[in-house]
């Protein structure tokens, strides 16, 4: 990488944290800022980087500006920092809803003499090793070192085993709204289902083999995590709306065609679901996974 200096806006949250950590791995002079000091000072000295209490002056020295707040504070913080920006120096973000950020990335470039692309790395704070986890890129454009630069922070990626997927912030944002807005929403869900018919989840357990012991604690990992990332993910994104409509017509149909006993409709919505699902690249050896996954739930 030519560039050295990078700083993390809303570095002492999660995300910041696996970052400041991945940049300082390779060789970067990493500095944080966010507003609380005290967590500020406590995430530097636990990450071991340097930390900033004015934003302005973090922005300044950077080459590289990563911002990674909640979704809702992006877009401003974003026409914030332009003027601070160095020349030259690339800026992304990692929100997990691109059309705002995309536009604010755009504006910027256009304002500015500096560098925009936007990512979503599709891991959490939890992750441990990257490789084979996939960051998806939105290319916005800059100056006339672009390329260079921002193939230098890409290659870097990819050198770790990043699996990189570039796309536009109108697919970017339908995609993510049904492979994260509906899985949190179907989790949610049932949890609260299972809480409204009032039944204790141990005593249910007693009434499982499989499904929906599996099921059961992957909802359990999801309500355990961010609360207001999941509210934003599927409430700042425009294209959830409309699964959430599709979702009630889909529910609507099939409810009649349980109160009617009608196999046939059940029988149209279980193959649509069997015939899609069959293109996937895991759909042959699903079961087997399903019984893989059980072993370490049962402890066998
Ligand atoms: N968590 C995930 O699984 C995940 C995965 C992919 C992408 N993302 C994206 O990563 C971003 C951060 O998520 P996270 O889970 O790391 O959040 P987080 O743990 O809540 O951390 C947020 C960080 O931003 C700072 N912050 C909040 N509001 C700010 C503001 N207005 N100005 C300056 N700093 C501010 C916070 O510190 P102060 O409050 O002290 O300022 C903290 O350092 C989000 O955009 C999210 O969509 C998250």
């Amino acid at each position: 990488m030519t560039q050295k200096k990078i700083t993390i806006i809303g570095g002492s949250g999660g995300m910041g944290k696996v970052f400041g950590r991945y940049f300082k791995r390779h060789g970067f002079e990493v500095t944080i800022y966010a507003r609380n000091k005290e967590r500020l000072k406590a995430v530097a000295t636990e990450v071991g980087v340097y930390y900033e209490f004015s934003l302005e002056k973090s922005v300044k020295q950077a080459d590289i500006v990563m911002v990674t707040i909640p979704i809702k504070s992006t877009p401003d913080m974003i026409k914030k920092i332009g003027p601070y920006l160095k020349e030259n120096a690339l800026i992304f973000d990692i929100t997990s809803i691109k059309k705002a950020v995309f536009e604010a990335l755009e504006d910027l470039k256009n304002t500015f003499p500096v560098n925009c692309i936007s990512l979503h790395p599709m891991f959490g704070p939890g992750i441990k090793d990257m490789k084979n986890y996939v960051i998806i890129v939105l290319k916005i454009g800059g100056t006339d070192k672009y390329d260079v630069i921002i193939n230098n922070l890409l290659d870097m990626f990819r050198s770790d085993g990043l699996i990189i997927t570039e796309t536009s912030p109108d697919i970017h944002d339908k995609r993510v709204a049904l492979t994260l807005g509906v899985p949190h929403m179907l989790n949610i869900l049932f949890l609260n289902l299972l809480k409204n018919a009032n039944e204790p989840l141990n005593e249910l357990t007693k009434y499982t083999g499989t499904t929906f012991l599996l099921q059961k604690v992957f909802a359990e990992s999801i309500i355990q995590r961010e609360m207001e990332m999941f509210g934003e993910i599927q409430m700042e994104n425009q294209q959830f709306l409309t699964i959430l409509e599709m979702f009630e017509k889909l529910l609507k149909k099939y409810r009649k065609s349980i109160e009617n006993k009608d196999m046939k409709g059940f029988n149209e919505i279980f193959s649509q679901g069997l015939d899609y699902s069959k293109e996937d690249n895991h759909f042959e050896n699903s079961y087997k996974y399903f019984y893989e996954f059980m072993k370490i739930l049962k402890g066998k």
